[in-house]
C-alpha cells in the first residue's frame, strides 16, 4: 500500500491523512510546542527516508491538524516505533489518531516490521494514547517512570515525563513464546499478579541455549533542569539472569518492564529482557500520581510507587 492520501471515512470528520513534506515541519513543532511547551527536546528535524511521517489536515480550511511518526528502532531489527502522535485540541475525538495509528501500522507492516512498540506518556489523566494503543492489540509491558525531562512542565512541575511501554506482534500471536523468564524470588509472581493477562496466559518452558547477552544499559537522559532515570535491559532466559537481576537490584535497579522477543540471537533466535530502572539522586520526591496508567496497570503502578517510597 501506498496512501499517499488517505480520507477519513465519515461525513462528520472532514479530514485527509498525507505524507509529511518539508514545509510542515514548522506547522508540526508548532503543535509539539503548544501542547509540551517550548522546552519539548523531541522537534522534528528531518524526513529520514526509512521514517513514516502522517499529517491530517481539516478538508474544510487545508489546516494541518494532527501529526505522527513511525521509524525502526535503532538496534532491534525489524521493530517500529510509534510515536509523536499528536492532534490539535479542537479536532480530538473525531478519530484523527486512530487513522494515523492505522496508517503507520498498515506502512510498517508493508516494510517488514514484524513488532510495533510505542512508549505511550502518562501525564494525560484520560490515559487517551495509553487507550488508543489498545484498539490495535497493543499490549502494555510496565511503566518507564521519569524516562523523558522536559516535557509538560508545567503539569509535571520539573518531574521527568513517565512513560508506558507497549508492543503490538505484527507476525505471530505475542513476542513471548514460550521461552522460559529466570527471575528472582521476590519478582517471580510480577507478570502473574501484575501484567497484562496477554503476557502470562501460557506456559514458558522452554530454556534459550547458549551464552547469556550482556545486560544494555540506556544513561539517563539529561534535560534543561533535570536528569531522567537510568534503565538496564537484562536478557532474561538464562539461569543466570536471575542473579544479575538481583546484582543489579543492589545497586537501586527496579523492575519496570518486560521486552518478550525484543532480543536477538545471532542465529536468528528471538529472546526477552526483564527492563529495570533506577532514580538519579537528585530526583527527589518523584511524586505517582502525576503517574496516569490505564486501568491493566494499576496494581503496577502501586507497586512501583511503594517500592519507590521504600527507596527513601
Ligand atoms: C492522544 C491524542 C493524540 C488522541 O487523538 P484523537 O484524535 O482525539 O483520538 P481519536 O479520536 O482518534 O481516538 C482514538 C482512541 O484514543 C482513545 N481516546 C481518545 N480520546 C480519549 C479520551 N479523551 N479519553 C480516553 N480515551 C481517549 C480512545 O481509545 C479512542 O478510541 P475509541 O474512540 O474507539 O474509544 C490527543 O488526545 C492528543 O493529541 N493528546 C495530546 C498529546 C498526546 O498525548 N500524544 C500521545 C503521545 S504518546
Amino acid at each position: 500500500m501506498d496512501p499517499a492520501i488517505s480520507r477519513i471515512d465519515s461525513n462528520e470528520c472532514p479530514y485527509s491523512l498525507r505524507r509529511v513534506q518539508e514545509s510542515d515541519i514548522d506547522l508540526v513543532n508548532g503543535m509539539l510546542w503548544e501542547e509540551y511547551g517550548t522546552s519539548y527536546p523531541y522537534p522534528l528535524r528531518t524526513l529520514t527516508p526509512d521514517g513514516i511521517f502522517v499529517v491530517a489536515t481539516h478538508d474544510p480550511t487545508g489546516e494541518v491538524v494532527g501529526f505522527s511518526r513511525a521509524a525502526p528502532l535503532t538496534g532491534h531489527p525489524g521493530v517500529y516505533e510509534l510515536g509523536g502522535l499528536i492532534v490539535k485540541r479542537p479536532h480530538r475525538g473525531r478519530d484523527v489518531a486512530k487513522q494515523m495509528t492505522v496508517w503507520r501500522m498498515q506502512e510498517a507492516r508493508a516494510r517488514g516490521a514484524k513488532v510495533a512498540m510505542s512508549e505511550p506518556v502518562c501525564y494525560r489523566v484520560d490515559c487517551a494514547s495509553q487507550l488508543n494503543l489498545l484498539n490495535f492489540g497493543f499490549v502494555l509491558l510496565g511503566i518507564q517512570p521519569a524516562k523523558y525531562p522536559d516535557i509538560q512542565r508545567e503539569i509535571l512541575q520539573g518531574q521527568p515525563e513517565s512513560v508506558l511501554m507497549a508492543a503490538s506482534w505484527l507476525v505471530g500471536e505475542s513476542g513471548f513464546g514460550t521461552r522460559k523468564i529466570f527471575l528472582p524470588r521476590e519478582y517471580r509472581g510480577y507478570p502473574y499478579n501484575f501484567l497484562p493477562r496477554e503476557i502470562h496466559s501460557k506456559r514458558f518452558e522452554r530454556t534459550v541455549q547458549g551464552t547469556m547477552p550482556v545486560p544494555v544499559h540506556h544513561p539517563g537522559r539529561a534535560g534543561v533542569g533535570s536528569l531522567g532515570a537510568e534503565f538496564i535491559d537484562i536478557p532474561a532466559n538464562w539461569p543466570e539472569s536471575e542473579g544479575c537481576i538481583t546484582e543489579y537490584m543492589h545497586q537501586g535497579y527496579r523492575f519496570s518492564c518486560l521486552l518478550p522477543g525484543f532480543g536477538d540471537l545471532e542465529d536468528g533466535r528471538h529472546f526477552d529482557y526483564v527492563r529495570l530502572y533506577r532514580l538519579p539522586d537528585s530526583v527527589h520526591g518523584f511524586d505517582f500520581r502525576r503517574v496516569h496508567v490505564a486501568p491493566h496497570l494499576h496494581p503496577l503502578k502501586f507497586l512501583i510507587a511503594g517500592e519507590h517510597a521504600c527507596r527513601r
